[in-house]
């Protein structure tokens, strides 16, 4: 990611437009609530929720330290939202990129700019949980060190 804050695809020769393009990562950017909603079913394979049932801007602005949204041109093509304890821990939940922008270090941008806007907060630790075949993005890209968690279901 360049200072400005886009990433720039691959220094590979681009073959279509969607390559050339570029990705704005912004800390607690503008979205709406269906936007979120469509990426999340395409990124985690889930239905389409509707904005009653997951009211992204209510909840991120009544629980969260922040979150980062990823832009080309208009389209909202990464996310990631970062809830917090009010002081030194952070948690980033629900990185997601749409299938057809990954692999272009636009996941790791977004992290990334997670990790600034919680250390601007004042946080001391990031902490994020995820599946073993996750730990190239999380450990070797993104820089997490590897650690002891645990996840209890509820429902
Ligand atoms: C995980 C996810 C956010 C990664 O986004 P991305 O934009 O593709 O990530 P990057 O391009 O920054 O990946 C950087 C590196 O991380 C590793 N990596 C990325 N995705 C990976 C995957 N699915 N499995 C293993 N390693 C992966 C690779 O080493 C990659 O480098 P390479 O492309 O040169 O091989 C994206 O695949 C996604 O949205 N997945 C579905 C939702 C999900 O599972 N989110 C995480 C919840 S914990």
């Amino acid at each position: 990611m360049d200072p400005s804050g886009e990433v720039t695809n691959p220094p590979t020769p681009a073959t279509d437009d969607e390559a050339t393009e570029r990705v704005r990562v912004v800390w607690r950017g503008d979205f709406v609530n269906q936007e979120v909603n469509v990426l999340h079913a395409v990124a985690f394979g889930t239905r389409v929720y509707g904005d009653d049932e997951w009211d992204w801007l209510t909840l991120t602005r009544r629980h969260s330290l922040g979150w980062v949204t990823a832009r080309s041109g208009a389209d909202l093509v990464g996310f990631a939202n970062v809830l917090w304890d009010g002081l030194v821990h952070a948690w980033i939940q629900d990185v997601m990129v749409s299938p057809s922008y990954r692999r272009r270090g636009i996941g790791t941008a977004v992290v990334h700019a997670a990790r600034d806007g919680a250390a601007a907060a004042g946080c001391e630790w990031l902490h994020v949980d995820f599946e073993p075949e996750l730990s190239p993005f999380y450990i070797e890209r993104c820089g997490f060190e590897p650690a002891q968690a645990g996840t209890m279901r509820l429902d």
